[in-house]
């Protein structure tokens, strides 16, 4: 069994004055949620169900938006509160699925940024395969960019090998009773300092693969990022119209 579980339960106070969390933006007349939904709705033959956490006070707007859009093939979703932090909002969405699907070992859950509407079927596809095989995988991008590290962030204290260091995204997939087991070996307070679940592994000297993502499957978080997304789609629309 394949399970998605798309977290959607921030509230986007990077993104500045707006007066709905980002995921529910609109972009190209549509919610960003819904395009994230539509990319995995693709995989509905190898993905058996995907699972929408979202924010509490939104809870029956994300419902309703699912079944206008998706109409009758919206069960195919479902829709939980998430939590006050990311962490929190895939545990509980990890309890969601050992109490409604009674994983076994080698079932796997792909956890996945709603504000990541850009993901690509190759993406999510080598996503299921690697964690099939390798039991864990996080999607990365190589740095472009020069990476200097500072301890005190007044002066450099190195600059390591660029060819070595990436910039993680999302999907993060895993072995679902894995991944419950990780987290259980942790405190709501040491998940504090990392929103990142692929460290619980390295924390845990665990092997997690690499997937190799893309630029555009950036986290919308700011309004500069929200810019870049209807100006990419925007393009699409003009190479798609001049190609007919
Ligand atoms: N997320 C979540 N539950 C939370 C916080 C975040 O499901 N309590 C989700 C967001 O909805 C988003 C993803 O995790 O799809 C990445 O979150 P991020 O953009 O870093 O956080 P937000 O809370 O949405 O934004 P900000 O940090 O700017 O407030």
């Amino acid at each position: 069994m394949n399970i998605a579980l798309i977290l959607a339960g921030g509230s986007g106070q990077r993104m500045g004055n707006i007066d709905m969390p980002k995921q529910f933006l609109i972009l190209d007349n549509k919610a960003i949620l819904l395009h994230t939904l539509e990319k995995f709705f693709v995989f509905r033959h190898e993905i058996d169900k995907v699972i929408v956490a979202t924010h509490p006070t939104w809870f029956a707007y994300t419902r309703d938006l699912i079944s206008r859009n998706f109409k009758k093939q919206s069960s195919y979703f479902e829709v939980i509160t998430g939590g006050t932090t990311r962490h929190s909002t895939v545990r509980i969405g990890l309890k969601h699925i050992q109490q409604s699907y009674d994983p076994q070992d080698d079932d796997v859950v792909l956890t996945h940024d709603a504000v990541r509407p850009f993901v690509s079927y190759r993406i999510i596809k080598e996503n299921i395969k690697g964690t099939q095989k390798w039991g864990a995988v996080d999607t990365v991008i190589p740095a472009v960019d020069t990476i200097v590290y500072s301890k005190d962030g007044l002066k450099i204290a190195e600059i390591p090998k660029r060819e070595e260091y990436y910039q993680g995204q999302t999907p993060q997939s895993f072995f679902i009773n894995e991944l419950v087991s990780v987290y259980s070996q942790f405190t709501d307070e040491q998940l504090e300092s990392t929103t990142d679940v692929a460290k619980l592994y390295r924390l845990l000297n665990k092997s997690v693969y690499l997937v190799m993502g893309e630029q555009n499957n950036f986290k919308i978080t700011t309004p500069f990022d929200l810019s870049m997304a209807r100006a990419l789609i925007e393009r699409a629309d003009t190479i798609d119209q001049s190609s007919n």
